[in-house]
């Protein structure tokens, strides 16, 4: 299945987005077909090539056959099929964001002056917190190989950053994160609406919302409620900013650190957070955590949807998934899923916590879910056809 026969062809525009040209677009679309070419038609090979030589080979040199992960990407790097496979998959990943920079540079200038405009004129807060200290496992290296990271700018008014995300992302997911790229927070809102149909959530918080892909559909999904997003990059908050106001939603968008937020005491009715866990470090998720129990109110509930842990998989889909710690500059990408995050969440107070899956938004719009069984493509997130979710309530 690809995202075309669900519908999504085009990303949605809004007024920052970036405008293609003809070859610019062409550039971008060449860079997402390599991508799909490498998903849909390098990838299957991987499996074959591992049954039929990887692995006997490791078994006649080490007198046992591979027994997990790293004993698979022992046999699996020395393979020609393997390292094709690998060159290609970092190559179309470095092709795409390339291909949305240049498109950005050209118009850099009119999308801040943009992005300023529609910022100015929304009723939602944006706070840039003056001398702002971004954590170093944000800023080390390029996540995912993004050109400067999330937290580059070069200027007070710059929005390249959220600019170059936003569309590569779009790019990256191959459409399957929606035309807004929203799915994650969209299929978390109706799995909120299908098991607590009572719930009102007040005050809702979306930690490392970036450019609030995800955040908006909690504006939507309760429109009554104040809706917060944070982040530590300012040109991702300015961007997200400037894209809600575009869009017509309210939202406050604030500099702020996951692990030490500054809001009140028993604030929120709702802490909820979008594939962040996996990009922070084994000494921020715990922090994390408790600041999650510290600003939620009695009763209140955190929601991390992020990548399933490795103990619900086998071993050659744990390989598959932990390229991309090793080749797209990931380095807590497969740390993060041997964590054992329900007993991180109960160490920090919380209740009634489990795993749980949110189908994905736009499978459901399409009457897939549950149905269809869908093939699992390494480099999605959700397997299956939904997002997992870690669920924990802070007790009355
Ligand atoms: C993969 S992006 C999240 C995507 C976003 N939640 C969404 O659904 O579209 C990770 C984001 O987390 C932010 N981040 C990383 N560590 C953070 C922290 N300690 N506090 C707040 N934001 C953080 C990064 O700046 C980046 O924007």
């Amino acid at each position: 299945m690809t995202a075309g026969t669900l519908g999504i062809v085009r990303q949605a525009e809004h007024p920052v987005l970036p405008k293609p040209t003809h070859d610019e677009r062409a550039r971008q679309e060449f860079a997402r077909s390599l991508k799909g070419f490498v998903q849909q038609g390098l990838l299957p090979g991987l499996g074959p090539v591992f049954q039929g030589r990887v692995g006997p080979a490791f078994a006649r040199a080490h007198g046992r056959p591979p027994a997990d992960r790293h004993d698979i990407r022992r046999g699996m790097v020395e393979d020609p099929y393997f390292q094709h496979y690998a060159a290609t998959n970092r190559i179309a990943q470095e092709l795409l964001w390339e291909s949305v920079l240049d498109s950005i540079e050209r118009q850099w200038s009119a999308l801040n002056a943009r992005a300023a405009q529609l910022s100015a004129r929304a009723t939602a807060p944006l706070e840039i917190a003056a001398g702002f200290d971004v954590p170093r496992y944000v800023t080390a290296i390029d996540i995912h190989c993004m050109p400067g990271g999330y937290a580059a700018e070069a200027g007070p008014d710059d929005v390249a950053a959220g600019a170059l995300y936003d569309r590569g992302v779009f790019l990256y997911a191959m459409g399957f994160m929606g035309p807004f790229n929203d799915d994650m927070g969209r299929s978390v809102v109706n799995w909120l609406k299908r098991h607590l149909p009572d719930f009102r959530p007040q005050r809702i918080l979306d930690l490392g919302c970036t450019v609030g892909h995800s955040t908006l559909p909690y504006k939507e999904g309760f429109p009554e409620a104040e809706v917060t997003g944070i982040d530590v990059a300012a040109p991702q908050l300015r961007y997200a900013h400037a894209r809600a106001a575009g869009l017509g939603l309210e939202v406050a968008f604030r500099q702020r650190n996951a692990e030490a937020t500054g809001f009140p005491d028993d604030h929120f009715d709702l802490v909820v957070s979008h594939i962040l866990l996996h990009e922070t470090s084994g000494k921020a998720m715990p922090r994390i955590f408790h600041e999650c129990f510290r600003i939620l109110k009695p009763g209140g509930l955190m929601i991390h949807a992020d990548l399933p842990p490795f103990d619900l998989m086998d071993p050659f889909a744990q390989f598959i998934l932990d390229n991309e710690t090793w080749y797209n500059n990931e380095p807590f990408w497969g740390a993060m899923r041997d964590v054992d995050q329900p007993a991180l969440a109960r160490a920090a107070g919380f209740v009634d916590v489990r795993f749980d899956t949110a189908p994905m938004a736009i499978l459901e719009a399409a009457g897939a879910a549950g149905g269809a069984e869908r093939e699992f493509v390494a480099g999605e997130f959700a397997p299956g056809g939904g997002w997992e979710i870690l669920v924990g309530r802070k007790p009355e």
